[in-house]
Order: C-alpha cells, then structure tokens, then sequence
C-alpha cells in the first residue's frame, strides 16, 4: 500500500515539499503519495488529525504553523526543542514524533554541498528569530572558530547567544551584538538568517563583514540576488548561495527519517535553483 505525506501550510501553493519529496521517491524507489494541506487558520490540529485518520504516516510543517506543531507533538527531538518550532512529523499511532530539519540542512549544504568547511571559521548570523534559533546547534557542533550573532534587537541576539553557550562546553565563543557594533570586524562566513530578504531590505552590515575569500549565505530561496547577496557581490564576495540546498538538504533529512533512506539532493537543487541574479 503507498504510504502517505504531506506538507501542510497556509498559504500552501506556493511548497516545493511536494516536488522535492515525490522526485525523492522516484530515484529511491519508495512507494509514497505526497500531497499539500490548506491548513485552516486556527484549525492545525484538526487537519492534522484528519489527515492521520485517513492514514497518513508523516507531515512537514511550513508557516505559520511551526509553533502549532510543537505544541501538537507528543515526542520533541532535541532539535525541535532548541528551535521551539517542528518542521516534520512522524505518526506512530498515538505518538507524534517531531524534528526539525532545518539547521541540519543547513550545515548540510555548507559543509557537503558547496564544500564551505564551518570547523575554524569566524562566522557571523544575522537575524535572532526561528531561523537562527534551529541553525545555532548544528553549527556550533562543527567548532568554528567564533560564531558572532547579530540582530537589530540585540536583546534578541544575546539570549541565543547566551543559549550557544549553554549547550557547549565552551570550545567556541559565542557572542550576541546590535549592528552598530560589529564595527570592522571581518568573517569567513555570513549568514543572513534574518527575514530582510522577504521584503528586499538589506540588513545594517557593512561591505568590511566579509573577510578575503568568504562565503555568503542567504537562507532565504527563490529571490535571486537578494540585497544582501548583491552587497556581498559588490563588497567582492565570490561564493554567494542562497537557502536552495537548505530546502533540499532538509528535505533529505525528513525523508531519511522517514523512510530510512537518503536521498541524493543533486537533481532536486539543479531543478529549483533560481539564478543569483
Ligand atoms: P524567522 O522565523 O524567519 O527567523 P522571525 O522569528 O520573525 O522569523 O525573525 C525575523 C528576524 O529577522 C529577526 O531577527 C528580525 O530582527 P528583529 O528581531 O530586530 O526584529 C530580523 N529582521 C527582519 N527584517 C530585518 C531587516 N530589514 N534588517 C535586519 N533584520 C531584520
């Protein structure tokens, strides 16, 4: 019998999840159906419980119902915990596992895809909200040499600072600043975790953030040449990369989880790359 996915979201026409996961069986040979739910606003559980009685085996989670998600769980991961938002179910009978994928997928990109190394990199976030929470442990756990958080509410970015902390044992300095105080600080790799991309605004860095050879990273996929890509660009930066082998890379992850097998992310990231321009 085809076992049964789906990415649930609202909006939710706009998911790659489906395409991504159906290529995923193809190539794999995993006998899935996976599907998108318009969840209703204020109705997260009831879909969710629809779609478990029509017995369906696992979700992905998209905005805005990361949180629901959490609180629907019976079963947390360590990384749903430290991102305090689910981005995959899994359905057991009564029990409801959940992960999220999405900072795994993330160093998953850097150190695998595009061969970027994190262990002994100075690196530096941008953006203190969900997106930088799930990226934090997974990227300490590579030891760069310093990871720096920066964030317009700087006590935002302190307190997942302060978290960074507290989940190592003090191999990599983590520090939390506002903007007006990175001064002319240099780094291996920037990260705009922040959702300035969303609405074509360039967060307050300068060209100096960037050190001879670094790379650039967008997590945001699909805008092109976003304000903070094309600053990066200007500023002389010749690795530039955009969320696209994140998105992937998480996917990946979720179908690993779920099935077993991983799936190889090449095809799916040649297919949905939009071009940095
Ligand atoms: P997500 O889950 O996508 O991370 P979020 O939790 O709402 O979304 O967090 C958005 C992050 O982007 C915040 O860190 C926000 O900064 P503030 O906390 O100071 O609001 C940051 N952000 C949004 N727009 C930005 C912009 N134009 N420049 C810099 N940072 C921005």
């Amino acid at each position: 019998m085809t076992d049964r996915y789906a990415v649930i979201g609202n909006p939710i026409e706009q998911s790659k999840s489906p395409l991504i996961h159906t290529a995923f069986a193809q190539v794999t040979g995993q006998d899935i159906e996976y599907t998108k739910v318009l969840g209703p606003l204020g109705g997260f559980a009831q879909a969710v419980d629809a779609f478990r009685a029509a017995g369906g085996r696992g979700m992905n989670v998209t905005a805005p119902f990361k949180l629901d998600a959490f609180a629907y769980a019976t079963d947390l991961a360590p990384s749903a915990q430290m991102a305090g938002a689910v981005n995959a179910m899994k359905f057991e009978g009564e029990r409801v596992y959940a992960e999220n994928f999405d900072g795994v997928g993330l160093v998953r990109d850097v150190v695998h895809n595009l061969v970027y190394p994190i262990a002994g990199k100075r690196v530096l976030v941008l953006g203190a909200g969900g997106a930088t929470r799930g990226a934090l442990l997974p990227m300490l756990a590579q030891l760069p040499a310093e990871l720096v958080i920066v964030n317009r509410t700087v006590a935002k970015a302190e307190e997942l600072a302060a978290l960074g902390r507290q989940h190592q044992s003090g191999q990599v300095p983590v520090q939390g600043l506002g903007y007006d105080q990175l001064a002319d600080r240099g780094f291996d790799m920037v990260f705009n975790a922040s959702s300035s991309s969303l609405t074509a605004e360039l967060p307050p860095i300068r060209a100096s953030v960037f050190a001879a050879g670094a790379l650039a990273y967008d997590l945001t996929y699909g805008k092109g040449l976003t304000p903070f890509l094309k600053l990066a660009q200007e500023a002389g930066v010749t690795h530039l990369a955009d969320g696209v082998g994140m998105l992937a890379e998480q996917a990946a992850e979720a179908f690993l989880w779920w099935r077993g097998v991983r799936p190889d992310t090449k095809d799916v990231i040649r297919q949905l790359t939009v071009p940095l321009v």
